[in-house]
This record gives structure tokens, sequence and C-alpha cells, in this order.
């Protein structure tokens, strides 16, 4: 992983045009965030298997499957299957999360946990080094096109902070309302994967979005 990655999510792409849409950004994106919701994790349906099995099929982006759903551990298989080369779960949802992150590994898949807003940041410490990424969570899951969640800031300097004193090269991802004005910020705070819907597939080049988060990310 560079110093900075952007993570575009389809959530914000017009699903109507999904593949020209990920066209749009397969050369400019470090991987692709796909939102998996199940309408009981969160109050909202995204989309699942299928879709995923089908957009594989027409780039080799690397696939990052956000799973917001409950009873993770019955779809692990499926999802690897379908073409995820990284699978991310909510610690708030496994029973069992390092017997999980083994059924990932074993699959060939690296493993991710993603952690709600309201949990407290310190749940998701033992996983370091343990998972490729772990996913902070900086609005509430569910819905795309929300603010980022000022708290998040603190959140994420006591992550990187745990991070680097274990000497791990976990990456620390966030999800929810990256934007141009603030991406500087929270890379200062510790992350280095930067999800962003709205403010790529929202924006009237989507491939230039990115490239202008990176240069304000890494800009001082
Ligand atoms: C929210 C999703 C996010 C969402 C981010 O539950 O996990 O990945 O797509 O969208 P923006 O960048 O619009 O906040
Ligand atoms: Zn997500």
């Amino acid at each position: 992983m560079k110093d900075i990655g952007i993570a575009p999510s389809i959530l914000a792409a017009d699903f109507g045009y999904l593949m020209r849409d990920i066209k749009q950004i397969e050369c400019n994106a470090d991987c692709l965030h796909i939102d998996v919701m199940d309408g009981h994790y969160v109050n909202n349906i995204s989309f699942g298997i299928p879709v995923i099995q089908s957009i594989r099929k027409y780039t080799d982006m690397k696939f990052f499957t956000h799973l917001m759903i409950t009873e993770p551990e019955k779809y692990i298989k499926a999802f690897a299957d379908a073409g995820s080369d990284n699978i991310t779960f909510h610690v708030e949802c496994a029973k069992a999360p390092f017997a999980l992150i083994d059924e990932i590994n074993a699959l060939g898949k690296t493993a991710g946990v993603a952690i709600h807003p309201d949990t407290p940041i310190e749940d998701v410490f033992p996983f370091i080094g343990k998972v490729e990424i772990i996913l902070v969570m900086t609005v509430y899951p569910g819905f795309g096109g929300q603010g980022y969640l000022d708290m998040s800031d603190e959140r994420l300097r006591k992550l990187r902070k745990a991070i680097d004193e274990k000497g791990c090269d976990t990456i620390i991802a966030v999800d929810g309302g990256v934007t141009e004005e603030n991406i500087r910020r929270i890379y200062e705070a510790g992350a280095r994967l930067f999800v962003a819907g709205s403010s790529v597939f929202h924006a009237e080049d989507p491939a230039a979005a990115i490239e202008e988060l990176k240069r304000c990310g890494i800009s001082s």
C-alpha cells in the first residue's frame, strides 16, 4: 500500500451504469470499496453476491468487500468465491472474529475489521497485526453522503498510536464523509486508506477527483 490510497465506494455510483462508472476510475483508484448491506445490521439494503460476481468479470481491480451484515460467518465463502480480495466484517457482528479471520485467510483473501462510530476504538486493538486493514467508520454505517464525524479524529489518533507502538503495518482505513477539504486532517490523524463514495462518483470527473483527493491528502 502506498502512503495514501483511495478506495472509491460504488455505493455512490450509478447502478444502472455500474461498469461504466468503475471503468472511469479503475486506473486511478487503489482498490474498489464494495458496500454490502443486509437491512439488519444497518437500515438499508444495497446489493450482494451476484453483483460482485458480475463486476469481477470486467476488471482486475482489488475488491475490498465491506460487509455491513449480521452473521458474517454464514457468507464468507460466498463473498470470497464471488471475487473479493479483502473481506472486512464488523467487529460488532462477528461471534468468533479470530476464527473468521483464519477462514478468510484460508480462502486466500486478506481480512479486515470495521468498527462502528459508537463502539470504543479500543475494541479493535486486539486485531492489530492480525488483519490487513482496520476500517474506522467515520459516519454511521448504512448510507453514503453523510458528513464526517469530527469525533473520529481522536479515535484515529488512538488507533495510530497503538499500531505504531506495536510496530505493525496494519492499515488504517476510514469510511465516510471524506472530502478534499478534510482528507489532510484525517491523514494527519493516522489514516492511510480513504474510502470515498460521493466525493468521487458524484464529481464531474471521478478520475480527476481521485487525483485531487491524493494531492490534498499529501500536501502540507
Ligand atoms: C456507508 C458506507 C460507505 C459509503 C461512503 O455505510 O460504508 O462506504 O459509501 O460514502 P461517502 O463517501 O459518500 O460518505
Ligand atoms: Zn463502506
